[in-house]
């Protein structure tokens, strides 16, 4: 073989192994990615609080209140099985909803969203409010969705307020706001018409904080709607983009306070149309009350 032909060769073998490299390292950079999202949108996370007040009786001391939000139709491994455990082993007084149990955009599942609300109330009292995605579906379809869930045992509040008991009699009230009225007045109304001095408020979507939910003077909120940000810059807390909010949103996760109110924002537990979440794990938040004596 002639010195030509041998550099010939030799040439497309490096090239024939630069290819292969090159698609090595991609498929490496992919396997990679899809471990890391399998990773973020699996792994359930519990993001722990306590909230001390001196404005509970003492019988409230460690009451716990387990917040789930924005499910969105996922599904954690057998009939929700893992998630259903997760919230069991927390044990809580009270379990939270806010909103976005039925996803609206590309994976409907009523009948999931159903089985859910079957199972939740057998852990501990549960108490719902809507989404803007529950809003989404057929208003029929809604109606005997939320008929049903009131018949499994949950609590679906639609701009009311209910009494929650401590073991020895003392109240808190809980106010629970429809996702299509946070932005009307009644929220006022209902928190004047409390009986007690501690209000907590259920409601789908943070961003009304500063304009609604401070100004009425409610104690607790518990929130959703942001999902975290979606994609999350690593190693920092800030999202890329939530709606309602646009880009590097400020209300999507952990605690904000306006006035003399804490609102707790759960990353919520799924997806809607874009079914990714990174760096942003589906979370449940656990909140546990501490009396502490007024000055
Ligand atoms: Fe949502």
């Amino acid at each position: 073989m002639s010195t030509e032909n041998k550099r010939i060769r030799e040439e497309k073998r490096t090239k024939a192994q630069q290819i292969i490299r090159r698609i090595g390292l991609w498929c490496f950079a992919f396997l990679l990615f899809w471990v890391i999202s399998y990773g973020a949108n699996n792994r359930l996370e519990v993001s722990e609080y306590t909230y001390e007040t001196n404005q509970l009786a003492y019988s409230f001391d460690g009451f716990r209140i387990v917040h789930l939000s924005d499910l969105h139709n996922k599904i954690f491994a057998r009939n929700n099985g893992v998630l259903l455990e997760q919230v069991k082993a927390l044990r809580p007084d009270i379990i939270v909803l806010t909103g976005d149990f039925i996803d609206a955009s590309n994976h409907t599942d009523i009948d999931a969203a159903l089985l859910f609300m079957q199972q939740i109330p057998k852990i501990a009292p549960t108490y719902y409010v809507t989404g803007n995605h529950e809003y989404m579906i057929d208003r029929n379809k809604l109606e005997d969705f939320l008929k049903k869930t009131e018949s499994a045992g949950v609590h679906v509040m639609k701009n009311e307020s209910v009494q929650i008991s401590s073991k020895t009699g003392q109240t808190f009230t809980l106010i629970g706001m429809d996702d299509n009225s946070l932005q009307a007045n009644l929220l006022g109304t209902l928190a004047e018409e409390s009986e007690d001095d501690f209000q907590v408020l259920l409601a789908h979507e943070p961003q009304y904080l500063s304009d609604c939910y401070a100004p009425s003077g409610v104690d607790l909120v518990f929130s959703g709607h942001a999902h975290g940000g979606q994609f999350r810059i690593p190693f920092t807390h800030q999202g890329l983009y939530a709606p309602d909010q646009g880009v590097l949103p400020k209300l999507t996760e952990g605690i904000a306070r306006e006035q003399d109110t804490t609102m707790y924002i759960s990353r919520g537990l799924g997806n809607s149309g874009f079914p990714l979440r990174l760096f942003n794990h589906p979370e449940i938040v656990c909140v546990t009350l501490k009396t502490v004596t007024g000055s």
